[in-house]
Order: structure tokens, then sequence, then C-alpha cells
């Protein structure tokens, strides 16, 4: 990055498009690319000439989102896929072949946890499972056939955070790769290839996009691991369609000023929550109660915008809260301008079993907000009114 983050987000990797001028990049909306004749057709498939072919090999568009991504994340290459499961299984299929094994942290997005419990292992990819908070565990659990290290931080809904310094240097250590899913974050807040990390990939359908209205993923990392990744995403073909790219380059313009809004206003509703006599406990990394605040404040610049609490009135009053909010919106995603709210235990994992519902970390009475950029005022104002419903 030559100039400092928030100018980036606008500036970076973009220039007045040639023909016209257009500040803003043309929306690159074609399945196809014509040549000029048969040799620069040839010269193109072989390598030998730069330049376009066919949009699920390359589009000026999805080019553009992965560059700019991976500049912010200080990488020289970048892939952008349909979603951000596709990214993580881009990083997945990229590092690791038969007879490999992976390291993948405990508390991972549950799409993720679903992926690589029940589908890596079919192609003879062992997946090895650790709470990566105890280092000693994670240097355990890396053997010598491991290649990946997969981990999340803060990692959903506890917001647990996990050491990327200390991962990298164990994970080198034992000569894998790192990678980390920087969705909570986004890079304006933790940039973890300056703490080790070797791939770092993102659901841009959150703080990427920020408006809610793109399913989209970005993989980071350096030029040979992305050159394999970019093969496999050819071959598997979960590109990005030019439109999403396009939407997803106009709301990381303002990455920087969301990012500030929703990390002051979530430790403004942390802070309201962790004094309200029908909360248990607030789990926030910006709250000196959080277990882990200190890590948390030296690999992060702020502390992101989703806070999770427990109710004292366990599921009741959980899903109570849920029937009560007016301006909350009652949705899962996260990152979105919106403010939205979701009660784990009785929406997205009300068909787990118990033991499986303590394994994720998700007891009955807790509810999880990804805070928006509306005034706070407004949104605590709605809170307090939703609890005073509930007895
Ligand atoms: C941390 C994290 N990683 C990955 C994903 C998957 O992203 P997508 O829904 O864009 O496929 C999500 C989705 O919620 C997520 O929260």
């Amino acid at each position: 990055m030559s100039f400092r983050i928030e100018t980036e987000v606008v500036h970076g990797g973009q220039h007045p498009e040639k023909l016209t001028g257009a500040l803003t990049p043309p929306i690159y909306q074609t399945s196809t690319f014509a040549f000029e004749n048969v040799e620069q057709g040839a010269a193109r498939f072989s390598g030998n000439e730069a330049g376009y072919m066919y949009t699920r090999l390359g589009n000026p568009n999805t080019d553009l989102l992965a560059k700019k991504v991976a500049g912010l994340e200080g990488f020289s290459g970048g892939i952008s896929t349909a979603s951000g499961m596709a990214a993580v299984a881009n990083t997945i299929l990229a590092a690791a072949k038969a007879g490999d094994s992976i390291v993948v942290e405990d508390t991972v997005y549950g799409g993720t946890h679903y992926l690589v419990e029940q589908d890596i292992p079919k192609l003879g990819i062992e997946v090895i499972r650790v709470d990566a908070v105890d280092l000693n565990a994670l240097e355990k659990a890396v053997k010598p056939n491991t290649t990946l290290v997969l981990i999340e931080t803060p990692a959903n809904p506890t917001l647990k955070i996990i050491d990327i310094e200390g991962c990298a240097e164990i994970v080198h250590k034992k000569g894998a790769l790192l990678a980390v899913d920087n969705t909570f974050s986004s890079p304006y807040l933790q940039r973890p290839r300056e703490l080790g990390a070797d791939i770092v990939f993102h659901s841009a359908t959150k703080y990427i996009s920020g408006h809610g209205d793109v399913l989209a993923g970005v993989l980071c990392g350096e030029k040979d691991f992305i050159r394999s990744a970019s093969t496999l995403a050819a071959h598997y073909g979960w590109t990005m369609s030019p439109f999403n790219a396009w939407l997803l380059l106009r709301g990381l313009k303002t990455l920087a000023v969301r990012m500030e809004r929703h990390c002051s206003n979530a430790m403004t509703v942390a802070r309201w929550l962790e004094r309200h006599p029908k909360v248990k406990t607030v789990f926030y990394p910006g709250l000196e109660s959080f277990p882990q605040h200190d890590l948390a404040k030296k690999q992060m610049k702020d502390f992101g915008g989703i806070v999770s609490f427990e109710m004292k009135g366990g599921f009741d009053a959980g899903k109570a809260l849920m029937d009560h909010v007016n301006l909350h919106i009652l949705a899962v995603s996260l990152g979105d301008c919106d403010t939205l709210i979701q009660h784990p235990a009785s929406m997205t994992h009300a068909g787990m079993g118990t033991e499986e519902m303590k394994e994720a970390h998700i007891t009955p009475g807790l509810v999880r907000i990804s805070v928006g950029i509306e005034h706070v005022e407004d949104l605590i104002g709605d809170l307090n009114q939703a609890l005073e419903k509930i007895h």
C-alpha cells in the first residue's frame, strides 16, 4: 500500500477508464471477450499475451476487486469467488491433497465447520480440530503431513480471539501454511499478513460489501499459492459475477468510515448491555471485562461490530427479545449498514442437539447483534423498549 488504508480503499487500483475517462469502472457484464485474430486467441490461451478470454478465467471487474482487497491485506495476489464458502473451499483444496492433513480451529463459521467435517475428509484429507487459544495444543495437532492450519478471529459467536502471531510461529516451524478468515475484522481492523499469515480470505458478503446486497468471497496470498488456487477456481467455476464485483468495489470505498461507525456503535451498545440488569454476560473484545481484551488490543486496530450477550432469562428471554425489537432486523449475516439481530438457539442452531450446541459455544440465552451504522441512541432505545417487555 502506498497510502494509508482510508485513502487506499477509495483510490487503490482504480484509474479513470481510458476510452471515456469514466471515473467509476464500467461493468464488464460479458461472458466472453473477442479476439482480433486467431493468433491473438492462441497467444492469450497459451499465456504469451496478457488479456481476457472468458469470464470464468478472468474479468476486469473481478480482477480489480481481487487486486484491491489483496493490496489492502498486503498480499501480491487475490482471487474473487462467488461466495465466502467458495473462498474457504478454494483455500483448502489449493493447500491440501489426499494424504495430507489440515488443522482447523474448533470455532469456525458453521459453513466451514460442516465443509471440513463432512466433505473434506471424503477427499482423503484428514481434518484435525483444535482449540487454537491453547498454542501448545496447536503445536501438538500439527503433524508432519499437515499442509494448512485454518483459523478465524474473532470467532463467531463468542468473539474468541486467536493469537495470529503465535499461531504463525508454530505453523511455520512445522512447514505448513497459516490461513486466516478475516471476515469479522476486514483489513481495516486487522491485517493477518503483518502477523505472519500466508493466506487471508473473506466472506466479502459482509464488511467488504457492507450493504447486504451480494454474496461474495475474496482470497489473498502470494504468487505461487494464488496461481494454483486460480487454476482450481477456473476448474470448479466458483467465479464471482462482474456485477457483484462492481457492487463490492463501490462498497469497499466506504469501508474505513463504515468500520469506524460499526466499532464505536458496538462499543456503546456493549457497555450499555453490560450494565443492564437482564443481561448476564456481554462478549465484546473491546470491553475490559472480555478475557482476551489485551490480545484483541494487540492485533486489532479496533474491536469490530459484533456484540454477543447472554440473557439472564435463558432461552425464553433470548427468543422473546427477537419478538420485541422493532429497529433491529431479525436476520442472519453480519457487516451490513443495518443492525441485524439473531438468537442462535432458536434460529440458526435450533436443529442441533445439546452437545453439538455446546461444542459450537451456543448457550440457550445467547443473542448476537451485528451492530450497524445507524444512530446508536436509536439502537439502544430499541433494545431498551424490547428488554422492558421481557419478564
Ligand atoms: C466468518 C465467516 N466465514 C465465511 C462465511 C461464508 O461466507 P458466505 O456466506 O459468503 O459464503 C461466513 C458467512 O457467514 C462467515 O461469517
